[in-house]
């Protein structure tokens, strides 16, 4: 027997980060560490160990924005499959996959699905979840890119059919108000007539329920968090010591967004051999790590809207923590 080409063979896995990963960490230090008041994005949290800690994360007591989007997920992806009838579903920033088998099955059992194709920085994911869907999916091919949402949007491969492009987990809510209506409109571009886009969105609500979803009483969000600075240490020879510096979670209630931050214990001066940086901390300076945005259903219809795309449907959780909105390119 021949053996397969590749278009036949189940998985296939590209990667786009190679060097240029540690360019984009080496950059966003240069660029992040050296300001008055120090930040860092998110995206630097999610090395193996920042993944494995993030699904920690996820089955935390005080965390129910996972638990709260597979309700709405277990409730309504029969419906989300016989409206898009879609054969494909992108993922972006897909992790572990672990709500995303909840659509696969409703697409499987509408007799539609055929590739799924996740996205994201965290390579080990990429890979084990190929793996592990092909086995539970018989039929399913896997296309699975490697890479950076903000910047390799344009390397998806062309789609084979109607598709669902998911941002699930509310990781929308990290970009701030203006990337996030230019990543929406990028997103956007990637729909055709019959493509939808599902996305995750968590929503205003109690500044204690939201506060405690990000720092939790068994301080795993507090290891996440100083995560990135292990990250630094290796991948830019860096000599942060995490435990100089305390975990930070408040609720901003102008911008309606949470705030993850790391805050110095103490006046030090650490150094990034790879960029050849001195970074000095004040006693009780911060650094922040992460935005966490909160929606409500305007602000969710105002970016699509300004994003090109009209909402086909708005699916809540019974509290109303949270919400998965169904779009589509406006039809002109
Ligand atoms: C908050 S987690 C959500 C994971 C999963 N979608 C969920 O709903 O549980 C964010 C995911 O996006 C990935 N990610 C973050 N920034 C990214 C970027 N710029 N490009 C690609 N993936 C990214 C992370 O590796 C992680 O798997």
């Amino acid at each position: 027997m021949e053996p397969p080409t590749p278009s036949e063979l189940p998985i296939q896995i590209d990667s786009h980060l190679d060097g240029s990963h540690e360019r984009s960490l080496a950059e966003d230090a240069l660029d992040g560490l050296t300001r008055p008041f120090k930040e860092l994005p998110p995206k630097h949290f999610y090395d193996a160990r920042g993944a494995a800690l993030f699904d920690r994360i996820c089955e935390l007591p005080e965390y129910y924005p996972t638990r709260a989007e597979r309700t709405i997920l277990e409730e309504r992806a029969e419906q989300l499959a016989r409206l898009t009838g879609a054969v494909e579903l992108v993922e972006l920033g897909s992790g572990t996959a672990a709500k995303t088998r909840v659509l696969l099955d409703a697409l499987d059992a509408a007799g539609t699905l055929e590739r799924y194709v996740p996205v994201d920085v965290t390579e080990s994911m990429v890979r084990e979840c190929a793996e592990e869907l092909v086995e539970e999916y018989p039929g399913l091919s896997v296309h699975g890119v490697i890479g950076d949402f903000e910047r390799h949007l344009d390397r998806l491969p062309p789609a084979c059919g109607p598709r669902i492009v998911a941002f699930l987990g509310g990781t929308i809510g990290n970009f701030l108000p203006g990337s996030r209506r230019r990543f929406l409109r990028a997103i956007a571009r990637l729909l055709g007539p019959a493509d939808h886009l599902l996305l995750g969105t968590d929503l205003v609500k109690d500044p204690r329920v939201l506060r405690a979803a990000y720092d939790d009483s068994q301080g795993v969000t507090a290891e996440f968090n100083r995560n990135v600075l292990r990250v630094l240490n290796r991948e830019l020879q860096a000599d942060f010591d995490p435990d100089d510096f305390e975990h930070v979670a408040l609720f901003d209630q102008q911008h309606e967004w949470i705030e993850m931050r790391l805050r110095a214990r103490r006046e030090h001066t650490a150094r990034v051999a790879a960029l050849d940086l001195p970074v000095h901390f004040e006693a009780g300076e911060e650094l922040r790590t992460e935005i966490s945005a909160k929606f409500t259903p305007e602000r969710v219809e105002g970016d699509l809207a300004a994003a090109g795309l009209e909402l086909a449907l708005w699916l809540t959780d019974p509290q109303q923590y949270f919400a998965v909105s169904l779009s589509r390119p406006r039809a002109v």
